[in-house]
């Protein structure tokens, strides 16, 4: 595919991409459909992203499958939502190790069915000697209680004498975090044309470049990924300096 060419050739193709992938309800409601059919096609949609992903050669992809918030929706999408990872994490973990990509789940996995953990388990545990690709997915995850744990943690460690409060530096920090060992996003693409980050990676996406794309999740192709990322290649990096 001649895009895909370009972007590898340009050489500064992202080393992470997050996404926020929004818009399966409106998709379904457009079609009067049920949610849950929307939520199965942006299952079928998360397959279209790793694959341009890996075709690209993108190290790391992290992306938003349910967040702590997502609790307060209806208890029959959430039994859909669960069902549905719980096919995704039995059904997809061959053709992802297959495919040399490595499966991480960030989040609290404490409210998560016992079965659901257990399958998580096992494919980070099949796949984690994967190198090509990191696939991180969040699961009950929420950036403030994650960044609310790692102060814990840090204060814990101050109380107890392990550390000093000058140890406490931005680095130490991001250790705590459930990302630790992962690199920041440089890219984050939301779908269905909402702008905003709704508690996904705050302090991981201090210098994200951030691209809202109008297309429902369900529609998502890797066309639209290769979009996203040609739009990535346009914008100047400067971290806060003058880029000069
Ligand atoms: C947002 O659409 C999407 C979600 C809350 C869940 C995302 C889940 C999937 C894409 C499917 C399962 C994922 C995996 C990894 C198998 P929305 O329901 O908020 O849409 P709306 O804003 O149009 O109502």
């Amino acid at each position: 595919m001649e895009l895909a060419r370009s972007l590898r050739d340009s050489g500064t193709l992202p080393r992470h991409v997050a996404v926020i992938m929004d818009g399966n309800g409106r998709w379904a409601k457009l079609r009067h459909l049920p949610r849950i059919a929307g939520h199965e096609r942006g299952a079928e949609a998360v397959r279209e992203l790793v694959k341009g992903c890996r075709e690209l050669g993108i190290g790391y992809l992290t992306i938003f499958a349910f967040s702590s918030e997502n609790w307060k929706r209806p208890s029959a999408e959430i039994g859909d939502l669960m069902t549905l990872l719980r096919v995704f994490l039995e059904r997809e973990i061959a053709a992802l190790d297959e495919a040399e990509v490595c499966v991480h789940v960030i989040g609290d996995r404490s409210r998560l069915g016992h079965d659901i953990v257990d399958l998580v388990e096992s494919a980070e545990k099949r796949t984690g000697s994967n190198e090509a690709l990191t696939l991180t997915v969040a699961l009950d995850y929420g950036s403030r209680s994650e960044i609310v744990a790692a102060a814990r943690r840090l204060a814990e460690d101050v109380h107890t004498g392990r550390l000093s409060p000058d140890d406490i530096t931005e680095q130490a920090f991001g250790r705590c975090l459930d990302t630790a060992g992962l690199p920041d996003p440089d890219l984050m693409i939301r779908t269905s044309g909402e702008q905003r980050l709704s508690n996904f990676l705050l302090w991981q996406a201090a210098y994200t470049e951030l691209v809202f794309v109008p297309t429902l999740w369900p529609d998502f192709k890797r066309e639209h990924l290769f979009q996203a990322i040609d739009e990535y290649q346009q914008r100047e990096r400067r971290y806060g300096g003058t880029g000069g």
